[in-house]
């Protein structure tokens, strides 16, 4: 069977909902297409991180593109993490496939009794995992309190800067008051952004990866979070 073949036998087992990422062939070919493309912007920005001999944990990481990315750019350990096991099967047919040194786990992130944070990482990340659901939720605290146990030095994390609460979001700023202060429900646009880099604060640093300006844009940000230095006393 050729590796085509048996992505798309996994896909077609696992169904096209958790086929998120297109999963591509080690010269990018598409091997089974998914909701969201790679581009050169991306991979750009991407490569922007320096992995240089760090250890990497990739929280959602779906088929593993960041993951086995992480790896090409001299990552020194990286472990993908999901709680499909359908979908970490595949990961493991790509693993032999590309013969990547990387590793992959399930683990539910928000099963109180995941074991994941007994360890930590030089940089911990989450690759375009928060999203509608999780603001509409209020879900987002909890995801990233667990990310920043797994790291004591870089934070990974990619946004979509701000949402359009009706059209987008399918709610009401009135109900996001509920959950959220006003700084980040402004108008009819939700900043979450905003939102993630004060949640951090004071603890981490922003770095943006992505250039940033003030406007809406549809394409995820990618932004490094760094550990602050605590202030000297006067
Ligand atoms: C939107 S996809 C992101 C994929 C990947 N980071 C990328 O950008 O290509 C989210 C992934 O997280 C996984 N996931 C969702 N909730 C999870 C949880 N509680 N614990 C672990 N993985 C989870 C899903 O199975 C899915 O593969």
């Amino acid at each position: 069977m050729s590796i085509a073949e048996k992505m798309r036998e996994i896909a077609s087992q696992v169904g096209p909902e958790h086929v998120y990422r297109t999963v591509y062939d080690e010269d990018l070919h598409v091997l089974v297409p998914g909701k969201e493309d790679i581009n050169a912007e991306i991979l750009d920005t991407f490569s922007r991180i320096d992995f240089t001999g760090k250890s990497v944990v990739d929280l959602g990481c779906n088929f593993g593109f960041f993951t086995f990315y992480a790896a090409r750019l001299g990552a020194r350990q990286v472990v993908g993490v999901d709680r499909e096991e359908g979908v970490l099967q595949g990961c493991e047919v790509l693993k032999e496939y590309f013969n990547s040194p990387v590793s992959f786990e399930a683990h539910d992130i928000y099963d109180p009794a995941c074991t994941l944070p007994e360890r930590t990482f030089d940089i911990a990340m989450l690759v375009e995992f928060i999203g509608k659901t999780f603001i509409v939720e209020n879900r987002i605290a909890p995801t990233l309190g667990f990310l920043e146990k797994l790291s004591e030095r870089e934070l990974i994390v990619s946004v979509q800067k701000i949402y359009w609460i009706r059209k987008e979001l399918g709610t009401t700023p009135e109900a996001l008051r509920g959950m959220y202060t006003d700084r980040y429900v402004q108008g009819g646009s939700f900043y979450l952004l905003d939102y993630v880099r004060d949640f951090f604060a004071p603890r981490w640093r922003m770095e943006p990866i992505s250039e940033l300006n003030g406007e809406y844009e549809k394409p995820r940000k990618l932004l490094r979070f760094v550990r602050a230095q605590p202030e000297t006393p006067a």
